[in-house]
């Protein structure tokens, strides 16, 4: 099938997208237990980008489960071709010079270096949700460690299913701080390492 088909390159690159937009499209990769705050920090980082003039889209677990994951389960096949098609749909969102927050268990390290890989160095930034599995099977907002336990779902994510913490990710959030002050610490750290650039957002924002 490959054999017949052809790359384009179209006219119109990369490069004059994010010339255009004035931001530097990237992809910050949550990663942690269900019940870690992953989906809740994500929603509130992604507001606040979007309160300061950048282009975003948030790709979450549950919600791409219901479209263009719907067809797999949770077995470990299942959860790698689920970060497979993330990582191709961020790539794309990169390609379209958008900020891309992704909120996914993600377990296994080999996939996240998959997806850091799919993209140019510096393109790709994983943030870990580091709640111990006590806290967030207290929490357990949803009700599924209880039905974990019960044996009413089988695979789940930190009882009978690995999860495999990233060894160097660029960030780590943990229960410490406050949603608000966790994304302050975020924005900071993007605009501290150049990421985020603040200056030329707001020069196209005053253009318009
Ligand atoms: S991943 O492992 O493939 O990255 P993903 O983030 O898409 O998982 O989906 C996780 C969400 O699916 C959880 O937040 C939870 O609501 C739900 N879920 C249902 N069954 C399971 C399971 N066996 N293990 C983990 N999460 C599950």
């Amino acid at each position: 099938m490959k054999n017949n088909l052809t790359w384009h390159s179209h006219r119109l690159s990369k490069a004059e997208r994010i010339r255009m937009s004035g931001q530097k499209p990237f992809v910050l990769w949550l990663t942690g237990l269900s019940g870690s705050g992953k989906s809740t920090l994500a929603d509130a980082l992604e507001c606040r980008l979007h309160e300061m003039g950048f282009r975003t889209y948030l790709l979450d677990g549950d919600n791409v489960r219901h479209g263009l994951s719907k067809d797999l389960g949770f077995s470990d096949a299942d959860r790698v071709e689920n970060i497979r098609r993330i990582g191709e749909a961020s790539k794309l969102m990169v390609d379209a010079g958008l900020i891309v927050i992704t909120a996914f268990i993600s377990p296994f390290r080999a996939d996240r270096q998959m997806v850091r890989d799919m993209l140019e160095p510096g393109e790709f930034m994983e943030l870990y949700m580091d709640v111990p599995i006590e806290v967030c099977e207290q929490r357990d907002p949803k009700g599924l460690y209880k039905k974990a336990r019960a044996g009413q779902i089988k695979y789940f994510t930190g009882i009978d299913s690995p999860y495999e913490a990233p060894l160097a990710p660029e960030l780590t959030a943990t229960p410490d701080l406050s949603i608000h002050d966790e994304v302050e610490r975020i924005v900071a750290y993007l605009v501290q390492h150049g990421v985020l650039r603040i200056g030329e957002q707001r020069k196209i924002l005053s253009v318009v």
